[in-house]
């Protein structure tokens, strides 16, 4: 027996080293460049022939009749022919077209060339402001940093919106679902969050998938108007653009801000001593990203699984969220943050896709359509929103405050239905239905205001010290407005405090406490 064992050891060593040997001498032939046919096309989707040795993924060039070359990807591979889809102007290809396999997978330029640019998924201007001068190519597909080139989340990604930023925090680095039935703020909440980071080191890409073009146009047209495109890279495949288009634009969109995370300012590769770029990729929507992969996956006869999606659409949607990241020191410290979107139907989570991006994701921003509706906008609902990062992503000064205002909030909902009983309440219940009442308005934020986060802190200490139990619910948004103008000209020096120092410091909060008795005396004498 034991004999054995050292012999199958010993056989184990001859075949480690046979094995080093032949990896040792193996070189990979890029040059090889197989030629095929086009045996049937339509839909987007080539059967081609001809080409065994094609790699699944694997970037294909159609050459039309008219010489024109169209991207295609290898996807299905079976004995004696491929199933590709292709990219770009799909109509060009024809039966018995020529196709060559590159040696490449699928990639998108990338670069500081890209800001502030509108591109579809392949990097092709689409805001007639001429050319784009690229610095490198990305692969579409990428994997995943591990646990080792990774640390812990961190730093906040502050999204100027006092219920996100108060109660579901969210860091760089971290993904988080914004999900929600349609018309109801989603988009909303994400381009605000673009909107905050104008004057920050934040890259942000914006991947519109699916939409009408001139809701895009409409977005292009927000960003610049409030000076946040400069540092923005809109990447859109519209509804009427292919399936393949749609399918790949999140992954593209990914890619483009890969490179910054990998990159310096200096164009050189991000290091411990030359740092990585923070980036935000926004997935607008993941739901149409699915409808697109699932009619690929039809019309390419692959078997239809839940909801007649394809098996994988799991893993699509792991692989491009994986994507996201707070790479270590070493690796230059940079992040990728996602926050992808879920369009739901009448409010259903248990769905195929939304449970799927449910499971991938550090949490969830849920909004609601009957809250929208009663005027609660962001229509957030903060009961079963959640941010499994949570307070590391918060600074010191926010974590202070946010508690209790949770708290409040959460009473309040649980109390919420005996507000009818009005005068038969006894009084610490009536105190918490005063209080609730002020938060909810607390947190009701109009669109393209997104706030920073020392006035956040203190607005939400002013509510927290009961300084608007006494004003009517109806104007608080009003106080809270007042209060940071008034404390902006008259106190500047707490905001800075907050700001610099990142908590509360005893002495600031005794600033704090005067400054808006102040505040709340003027206002109560108007
Ligand atoms: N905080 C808000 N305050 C006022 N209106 C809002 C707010 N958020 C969204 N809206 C409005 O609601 C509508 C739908 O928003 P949108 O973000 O496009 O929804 P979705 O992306 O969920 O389909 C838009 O007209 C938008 O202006
Ligand atoms: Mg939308």
């Amino acid at each position: 027996m034991a004999n054995e064992t050292i012999k199958t050891a010993a056989n184990a060593m001859d075949l480690s080293e046979l094995f080093a040997g032949v990896i040792a001498d193996f070189k990979p032939d890029s040059s090889v460049q197989k030629v095929g046919h086009v045996i049937q096309v339509g839909d987007g989707i080539a059967r081609v022939t001809g080409l065994s040795a094609a790699m699944q993924g694997e970037l294909l060039e159609f050459t039309a009749e008219d010489g024109r070359v169209i991207s295609g990807l290898a996807l299905n591979l079976e004995e004696d022919e491929i199933g590709a889809v292709l990219i770009g102007d799909v109509d060009a290809i024809k039966e018995h077209d020529v196709v060559r396999t590159t040696g490449r997978l699928v990639d998108v330029p990338v670069g500081e060339g890209l800001l502030g640019r509108v591109v579809d998924p392949l990097g092709v201007p689409l805001d007639g402001k001429g050319d784009i001068k690229y610095d490198a190519r990305r692969p579409v597909e990428f994997k995943a940093p591990g646990v080792i080139e990774r640390k812990g989340v961190h730093e906040p990604m502050q999204t100027g919106l006092i219920a996100v930023d108060s109660m579901i925090p969210i860091g760089r680095g971290q993904r988080e679902l914004i999900i929600g039935d349609r018309q109801i703020g989603k988009t909303a909440i994400a381009i605000d969050t673009i909107i905050n980071q104008r004057d920050t080191d934040v890259i942000c890409v914006y991947v519109a998938i699916g939409q009408k073009a001139s809701t895009v146009a409409g977005i292009v047209e927000t960003l610049e108007a409030h000076g946040a495109m400069k540092n923005t890279i809109v990447v859109s495949a519209s509804a009427s653009d292919s399936a393949p288009m749609q399918y790949i634009a999140p992954m593209a969109g990914c890619a483009m801000g890969e490179h910054f995370i990998y990159t310096g300012a200096d164009g050189k590769p991000a290091n411990s001593v030359n740092k990585g770029r923070h980036v935000l990729c926004i997935y607008d929507d993941l739901s149409k990203q699915a409808v697109a992969y699932r009619q690929m996956s039809l019309t390419l006869r692959r078997p239809p699984g839940r909801e007649a999606y394809p098996g994988d659409v799991f893993y699509l949607h792991s692989r491009l969220l994986e994507r996201a990241v707070k790479l270590s020191d070493e690796n230059g410290a940079g992040s990728l943050t996602a926050l992808p979107i879920i369009e739901t139907q009448a409010g259903d989570i248990s769905a195929y896709i939304p449970t799927n991006v449910i499971s991938i994701t550090d949490g969830q921003i849920f909004l609601q359509s009957d809250l929208f509706f009663q005027g609660i906008r962001p229509a957030i609902n903060p009961g079963i929103s959640v941010s499994r990062v949570g307070g590391s992503a918060q600074i010191k000064a926010m974590k202070q405050v946010a508690g209790s205002l949770r708290l409040d909030l959460a009473q309040y909902r649980e109390m919420e239905a005996f507000a009818q009983f009005g005068s038969d309440l006894d009084d610490a219940t009536r105190q918490i239905l005063n209080r609730g009442a002020r938060v909810v308005e607390l947190l009701k934020q109009p669109r393209y205001a997104p706030m920073p986060v020392e006035q956040q802190v203190l607005v939400i200490f002013a509510i927290n010290k009961g300084f608007a139990d006494e004003i009517e619910p109806e104007r608080i948004g009003e106080f809270r407005d007042g209060l940071i103008q008034y404390i902006t000209s008259a106190n500047p020096e707490i905001l800075k405090a907050i700001a610099e120092q990142k908590q509360i410091s005893e002495e600031t909060e005794g600033l704090m406490m005067e400054a808006i008795e102040a505040y709340a005396a003027t206002y109560v004498d108007e």
